[in-house]
């Protein structure tokens, strides 16, 4: 007989990771798992016995449907860090103790390169202690810096958003007849993906951005300055699209250069925000021009009115392929996709070993990147795909219906 199931939502929130939840409730239903809870807030609910049985929230057709459109963590999020095994099995002995009481025998976390820790971690603890419990990881994580994995399930739909919403702003940017300049920071942390995603704004309908700056490289304000200075001298309106990763050549972040808000996360991480509006006030009060500083901040990882098709189809099938490989027997992997054709565009899932994947970030590679501030062809290619097709919201009195665990 199948044993029991937890799933849990960490990092970040997407506008699909509910959909990679779903994944993951209906493979194990449908495979026979006799009891499926969801973990409130990741491991650290766990750890304070916070969990729901999924069956009892997820009833009807009707909510599978609405939880498939609705953004950001159901289950609620974390940022912990587990501590190593060596020296704290006090922590991990818990953690066993409170699975076993539930008669887990599979365990799924749904997150990015600092979750697959956790599931590194666990798996670690799981082999050294001879349990029988599988871990397995579901990618997510807008900020596509997941190594291994073609992509990660998430960043399809962030790119879609930011591509869609860049081209509104560039519409909205240049209708004056004097120059002015936008500036769109973008989120992805120390990985330029998705800022990289402005780029497909470009089309014969529209201009598309002046400039794109990514974290990959360094960032050189006066060299910026310079350019701004040029092309607003001659006329221009322009839309620049900077990563909020961007850092100058004595590694501080660009927004460090003026007052900002200092907050590290548990995994050591800068809370990353205040780029474009430094830049913005810099180019304002230097040449004297109008400026306006756009920060996507949430709104980009949580617009599922936005949704790539491609993208929540895979997040899917991402926690429908890690249930097989668990139920197979299979601990200690992540589910990664593998992309076998570009034309058509198909991907299909495989698992790899967590170890491999657990805390490094997989950056845009330097030869995608222009010596003019823009990227490739290319890497255009590369992202094009993945923000194909949409899902409808299911509307109620106008605006778009979600589905609420309740904490
Ligand atoms: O991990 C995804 C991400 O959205 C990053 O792009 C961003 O820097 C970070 O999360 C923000 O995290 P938080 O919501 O914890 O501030």
């Amino acid at each position: 007989m199948i044993g029991n199931v937890i799933v849990g939502q960490s990092g970040g929130p997407t506008s699909v990771i509910n959909s990679s939840l779903l994944g993951v409730f209906k493979t194990a239903k449908d495979r026979g798992a006799k009891k499926i809870y969801g973990m409130l807030h990741g491991i650290k609910g766990l750890l304070d016995d916070q969990y729901v049985d999924l069956a009892e929230k997820i009833k009807t057709d009707i909510d599978i449907d609405l939880l498939k459109r609705t953004p950001s963590s159901y289950l609620g999020s974390c940022r912990y860090k587990l501590p190593e095994i060596e020296g704290n099995e006090e922590t991990y002995q818990k953690i066993f103790a409170k699975l076993d009481v539930l008669g887990i025998k599979y365990f799924f976390y749904i997150g990015g390169n600092d979750s697959m820790d956790t599931i590194k971690q666990l798996s670690d603890y799981a082999a050294l202690v001879h349990s029988d419990i599988s871990f397995m990881g579901v990618p997510k994580t807008i900020d596509n810096d997941l190594a291994v994995t073609d992509h990660t399930p998430g960043f399809g739909s962030a790119a879609k958003y930011i591509a869609a919403t860049v081209k509104e702003i560039i519409r909205d940017g240049l209708v004056y007849d004097y120059p002015t300049i936008t500036i769109v920071e973008i989120m992805g942390r120390n990985a330029g993906w998705l800022t990289a995603s402005a780029a497909l704004a470009k089309g014969e309908d529209c201009e598309g951005v002046d400039m794109i700056y990514l974290p990959e490289k360094v960032f050189d304000i006066d060299k910026f300055m310079a350019r701004v200075r040029k092309i607003s001298v001659a006329g221009h309106s322009m839309v620049i699209a900077v990563s909020e990763g961007i850092k100058v050549e004595d590694g501080r972040y660009v927004f460090e250069l003026s007052d900002h808000v200092e907050f590290v996360d548990a995994f050591g991480h800068k809370q990353l925000a205040g780029s474009a509006k430094f830049l913005a006030n810099k180019i304002g009060s230097e040449l004297g021009i109008k400026t306006r500083a756009v920060e996507l901040s949430t709104m980009q990882r949580c617009a599922a009115h936005m949704t790539s098709r491609t993208d929540i189809t895979e997040a899917f099938n991402v926690g429908g392929a890690a249930v097989k490989a668990a139920f197979e027997g299979e601990s200690g992997r992540v589910v990664v996709l593998k992309r076998i054709s570009d034309d058509p565009y198909m991907c299909i899932t495989e698992t790899h070993d967590v170890h491999d994947i657990a805390n490094v970030e997989k950056k845009v590679p330097l030869e995608w990147i222009t010596d003019d501030d823009y990227v490739t062809d290319e890497l255009i290619h590369y992202i094009r795909p993945l923000i194909q097709a949409e899902l409808s919201p299911i509307m109620v009195d106008g605006l778009p219906r979600h589905l609420n665990v309740n904490f």
